[in-house]
């Protein structure tokens, strides 16, 4: 019988229901303390955002103002999670290539310590929204570099007609934008800000990425005069769902970038003095995991389904990006894994497939299934399709559980109803 730090899964099914996501809580710590450990440099001032679009909740939140980190924050709902977490917003980064008027107000309400500003307009209204927010606001410029991550292309940010920051080949408007957030009293511009894509496993990436930063910090200085202290390199770094996935060790590619970014330094002798990373996925992606019940099975001329209690609803990922996971069942581990199964969700959907093709041993109805590394992009990217209830979240720590989500009920999805 699994456990996961030291209670059973079939207890926390027990307890809580299935479908289950649970973390392991000590598992995100010490990728927390691992970053915290390893992103440092004596050449730079060095700090972690944790990116909460990969799970944002008020328990991760507080998890990571435990560990002293930054926070990367995309909407007014995910500025709120944080408030309501206690978060210390003045180490928050607002990201986004839309900011509505509504949500740069909320956020300075709240003293949002660094807007990332996405493009020309967003630079113009902040402008004009800072005018008397009482403080002064940081900021990044997002730019886009153009470099190609080799990742799904749904999740690479970076290329030239990317949503996403203003291209290098628009080099005008990046400097239109600069000259507007240097010359807004209240708004410190503090430099740039990219993000190359996901779930990149070579570090050629990020080396990519640094380098067009530097040498774009460098036109900037010797073509317009402007120098800027920050560059932040985003996200991106991969987690291992299946055996497949060889992901570059945290303190490796920490230490990776951080030496890229001194050798920069010397070569283009641009005097950037702070360095920040913005992992999401890494953090949470492996510490988490759903646990399903099954339910009935059907075999077709080609293929061996058995359906679980829930699907796309709760992990989108494998219909949106053919992402593959990895899965047990719960007391069998060490069956022979005799037939190849079809994992699908429950959802009114073809494309609802979790898993194309496992071998397992043979699943009767009520076996638990155990999906692996779902803990970023798994809830946060949950529906309501077929009106399914959100699953319940839960931390499990040195053999103690606690709920950190409730499992949502029929009522919650009907109250706002008329
Ligand atoms: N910073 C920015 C500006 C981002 O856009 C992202 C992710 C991150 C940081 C964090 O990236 P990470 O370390 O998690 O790779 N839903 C997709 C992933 C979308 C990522 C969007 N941006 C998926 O499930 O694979």
């Amino acid at each position: 019988m699994a456990e996961i730090a030291g209670i059973t899964i079939r207890a926390l099914a027990e307890k809580y229901g299935t479908p289950l996501t649970v973390y392991d809580e000590g598992k995100i710590r010490s990728i927390l303390s691992s970053y915290r450990d390893h992103f440092t440099s004596e050449e730079f001032e060095t700090g972690v955002l944790y990116a909460s679009k990969a799970f944002s909740c008020k328990a991760i939140v507080k998890l990571i103002q435990e560990y002293g980190m930054y926070l990367d924050v995309v909407s007014g709902g995910e500025i709120y999670t944080a408030v309501q977490a206690g978060y210390d917003m003045s180490k928050a980064f607002f990201h986004g290539n839309n900011k509505t008027p509504a949500e740069i107000e909320y956020a300075l309400e709240n003293r949002v310590g660094t807007f990332v500003v996405d493009n020309v307009q967003e630079a113009e209204l902040l402008q004009e929204f800072t005018k008397d927010c009482g403080y002064q606001v940081h900021t990044l410029l997002r730019v886009n570099p153009g470099v190609e991550a080799h990742t799904h292309h749904y999740i690479v940010t970076a290329h030239v007609d990317s949503k996403f920051g203003i291209s290098f080949v628009n080099e005008d408007e990046i400097v239109q934008a600069v000259n507007l957030l240097k010359n807004s009293p209240n708004i410190v511009f503090d430099g740039f800000h990219a993000h190359i894509g996901s779930q990149i496993f070579d570090r050629n990436a990020f080396g990519e990425e640094i380098r067009k930063l530097f040498e774009f910090a460098v036109i900037l200085k010797e073509k317009y005069g402007t120098e800027i202290s920050t560059l932040n390199l985003g996200g991106g770094f991969a987690a291992r769902y299946t055996d497949a996935d060889a992901p570059i060790p945290t303190d490796e590619v920490c230490r990776f970038i951080l030496e890229t970014c001194q050798n920069e330094k010397q070569r283009t002798g641009v005097n950037i003095t702070r360095i920040l990373i913005e992992p999401g996925r890494s953090i949470v992606a492996e510490a988490g995991c759903t646990v399903y019940t099954a339910g009935f099975t059907k075999k077709t001329p080609n293929k061996t389904y058995v359906f679980v209690d829930g699907g796309m609803s709760d992990n989108i990922r494998p219909a949106l990006y053919q992402a593959e996971y990895d899965a047990f069942i719960d007391g069998k581990e060490t069956e022979p894994a005799e037939t190849e199964y079809t994992v699908a969700g429950k959802c009114c959907e073809s494309g609802d497939i979790l898993i194309q093709a496992i071998r397992l041993p043979e699943v009767k109805r009520g076996d638990r299934i155990v999906m692996k590394t779902t803990g970023a992009y798994g809830y946060s990217m949950a529906s309501h399709y077929n009106k399914l209830p959100l699953p319940a979240v839960v931390f499990v720590n040195e053999g103690t559980d606690r709920l950190v989500i409730q499992r949502e009920t029929y009522e919650h999805m009907t109250a706002l109803e008329e």
